[in-house]
C-alpha cells in the first residue's frame, strides 16, 4: 500500500503543478513589486522544499525561484529546513544546481530539517553522513564556511542565529552543547544589534506553540525541557523573531484556517515573535486541505516594525489574506 501511494504521489504532483500554473494564468499575476524606500532588509522566507532529483521537483521549484529573483529581489533568501527530501549527495546537488541557475539573491541562509538528516530511506539512519552533506552543500549554497548544523551570520547588520537538530529524527533534538552555544550567541547578537531585531531559525516550532502539543506528532521538540529552555532564552531579549517550518500548514493570519488553534505568527512574550512557515512543496492539498504549494512570506524589516506579506512564489501572487505587522519595541 505504501508503495502504491508513493507511485501515485508523482503523477499527482505533476498534475497539481500544471493545475497551479493554469490557476496562475486565470487569477493573474502580481509581478511589479516596489520595495518601500525605508526598508532596511527584505527577505524571502520559504521552508520544506523537499527537493529530489525527479523532474517534478524542478517543475515546482523553478517558478518560485524565478519569482523571488526577478520580482521580489530580496537581500536575503531563507529556507527553514527540509531543503531536500533525503539528505544524500544527489538531492543536494539537484538543489544546488537549481539555486545556481535560477536563484539570484546575494545572501542565502539554510537551516537543517529532519529530512536533511538522513541519507537513505532504506537503511537505519546515520546522522554523520547527512550532517557532512549539510555542512558541505548548504555551506556552498550560502557561500559561507560552516562547521556544524548550527551557526550565526549577519545580513545588512541584522543577526541571524541558526539552530539545528543533531539526531536523524522527525522532531527536534538539540544538545546541551548547542544550548550553551545558543545562550552565548544570543547574548553576542543582542550586544551587537543594539535593539535591532535578532532572527533565530530552527526547522521545528517550539512545543505548545503553533498548535504543537506535547510533541505527540513529532511536530516540535522531543523534549519539553529543551523547548522550554529555548523559550526562556528567547524571552530574555526584545525584538526576537523565531522562524520555523516543518508542519506544512497553510499561511493563516487569524487562526481561522484549516488547522484548529494554528496561527502562522504568534507572540511568545512581549517583543518575542514566532513564525511557522508553510511548506513550499507540499500544500495542504496533499493532506486533504485546500492550500496549494508555493506559499511563503516576504519579510520587510524597517527601523520600527517588521511587515510579513504572504506570497505564493509559484504563482507570483500576493496572498491578500495574509498581512501581519510586528511592531518593534
Ligand atoms: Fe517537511
Amino acid at each position: 500500500m505504501e508503495n502504491v501511494l508513493k507511485i501515485l504521489k508523482i503523477p499527482f504532483s505533476v498534475f497539481m503543478a500544471v493545475f497551479t500554473a493554469l490557476t496562475s494564468l486565470s487569477v493573474g499575476n502580481n509581478f511589479n513589486i516596489k520595495k518601500p524606500d525605508d526598508v532596511e532588509l527584505t527577505a524571502a522566507l520559504i521552508s520544506d522544499t523537499h527537493i529530489r532529483t525527479m523532474l517534478y521537483s524542478r517543475i515546482l521549484l523553478k517558478p518560485g525561484l524565478d519569482d523571488i529573483s526577478k520580482h521580489v529581489k530580496p537581500d536575503l533568501f531563507i529556507s527553514a529546513g527540509d531543503n531536500v527530501d533525503c539528505g544524500n549527495e544527489q538531492n543536494w546537488q539537484a538543489l544546488g544546481n537549481m539555486f545556481d541557475k535560477y536563484l539570484s539573491v546575494d545572501r542565502k541562509i539554510l537551516s537543517i530539517g529532519n529530512h536533511d538528516t538522513w541519507v537513505s530511506y532504506d537503511t537505519p539512519h546515520d546522522f554523520e553522513p547527512a550532517k557532512a552533506n549539510f555542512i558541505k552543500y548548504a555551506g556552498e549554497i550560502m557561500g559561507e564556511e560552516i562547521d556544524n548544523v548550527y551557526f550565526t551570520t549577519e545580513v545588512n547588520g541584522y543577526s541571524f542565529i541558526v539552530l539545528g537538530q543533531e539526531e536523524p529524527r522527525t522532531g527536534s533534538t538539540i544538545s546541551e552543547e548547542q544550548l550553551l552555544w545558543f545562550e552565548d550567541a544570543l547574548a553576542a547578537a543582542a550586544e551587537k544589534s543594539e535593539g535591532k531585531p535578532i532572527f533565530v531559525i530552527n526547522h521545528q516550532p517550539l512545543n505548545f506553540t503553533h498548535a504543537v502539543g506535547d510533541n505527540e506528532h513529532s511536530n516540535g521538540f522531543y523534549s519539553n525541557e529543551t523547548s522550554d529552555r529555548i523559550k526562556s532564552l528567547l524571552c530574555e531579549y526584545k525584538n526576537v523573531v523565531y522562524i520555523s517550518g516543518h508542519q506544512h500548514y497553510n499561511l493563516d493570519a487569524d487562526g481561522t484556517g484549516e488547522v484548529e488553534n494554528f496561527k502562522t505568527v504568534e507572540t511568545l512574550a512581549e517583543g518575542v515573535t514566532l513564525i511557522n512557515l508553510p511548506s513550499y512543496e507540499y500544500g495542504t492539498c496533499f493532506t486533504g486541505g485546500q492550500g496549494l504549494f508555493g506559499q511563503g512570506i516576504v519579510m520587510y524589516v524597517f527601523a520600527d516594525r517588521i511587515e510579513l506579506c504572504g506570497r505564493n512564489f509559484f504563482l507570483s501572487n500576493w496572498q491578500k489574506d495574509f498581512d501581519v505587522t510586528i511592531e518593534l519595541i
